[in-house]
């Protein structure tokens, strides 16, 4: 797969997903604008990596988003690709965590998305080409305890992009909304509460994921569920809807 010459702007670059497609297109030939708020983590995904450029980042701050996508533009050129990953995962029953920290989680993973969107998509329309790829989850369809604030955000995520790309179609861009399983990240230490849904499902390999992303891009196909289990919780939580919280509350005992 080549991406020579291509920019591609990723949130998230320095860590798990975000950090290895930046490695992965870097290696592929594309120029890579990497952003985070952990700038230590950024240096270690561009270490000897001369296509990658760091961009300390917090997603949260609109204008900080809007000065960096034009940053990115002028040192790298247009923007090709955009890749959302920025996220965190605490978890926890909801009446455990107070509402700063559910509005953070909001923040975040939604309202850091929606900011890098508004800032880059409206010249790749112009454009007519490029790939918007948001990182949702499959905790965006199937809600679960402990989860209850993540799963707010990651639905919010799935519901933006999914009316974005049905406004959008047919206007050169390619849209993929992401909705793994638990993956094989340092985001799943973040799961302090231990919910026991995670020991029931082994992660699968973040490669998995983003090789998932690049077949989906290719036949133009939206929702990218990487594996069975993500697709057969999607159709668990459309049509069995009250198995799936029996299932639930067994599993935590709740
Ligand atoms: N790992 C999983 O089990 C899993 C499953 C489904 C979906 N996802 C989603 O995939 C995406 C990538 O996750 P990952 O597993 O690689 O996570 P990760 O924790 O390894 O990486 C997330 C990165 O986001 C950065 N970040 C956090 N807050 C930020 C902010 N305000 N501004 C900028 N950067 C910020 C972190 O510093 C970190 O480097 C996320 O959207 C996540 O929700 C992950």
């Amino acid at each position: 797969m080549s991406f020579e010459d291509q920019v591609v702007l990723i949130t998230g670059a320095g860590s798990g997903m975000g950090r290895l497609a930046a490695q992965r297109l870097c290696a592929a030939g594309a120029r890579v604008a990497g952003a985070d708020v952990n700038e230590e983590g950024l240096r270690e995904t561009g270490r000897d990596r001369e296509r990658f450029r760091a961009f300390p980042l917090d997603v949260t701050d609109e204008r900080a988003v809007a000065r960096t996508v034009a940053e990115v533009e002028q040192e790298l050129g247009p923007i090709d690709r955009v890749m959302n990953a920025a996220a965190i995962m605490p978890t926890g029953l909801l009446m455990d965590q107070d509402a700063g920290l559910v509005n953070r989680i909001m923040d975040i993973n939604y309202c850091g998305t929606v900011n890098v969107t508004m800032a880059a998509l409206p010249a790749m329309l112009a454009r007519g080409r490029g790939d918007l790829v948001n990182f949702a989850s499959i905790a965006g369809w199937l809600p679960a305890l402990h989860f209850g604030a993540y799963n707010a955000s990651k639905f919010a995520v799935v519901a933006f992009t999914e009316v974005l790309y049905h406004e959008n179609r047919n206007r050169g861009v390619r849209f993929a909304c992401v909705c793994p399983p638990p993956v094989a990240t340092p985001l799943l230490d973040q799961a302090k509460s231990q919910p026991k849904v995670l020991e029931d499902l082994p992660p699968i390999a973040p490669e998995k994921v983003l090789d998932a992303i690049e077949s989906h891009l290719d036949r133009g196909k939206l929702m990218v569920f990487p594996d069975r289990v993500a697709k057969l919780s999607y159709h668990m939580r459309r049509f069995l809807p009250g198995l799936m919280w029996a299932g639930g509350h067994r599993t935590e005992g709740i």
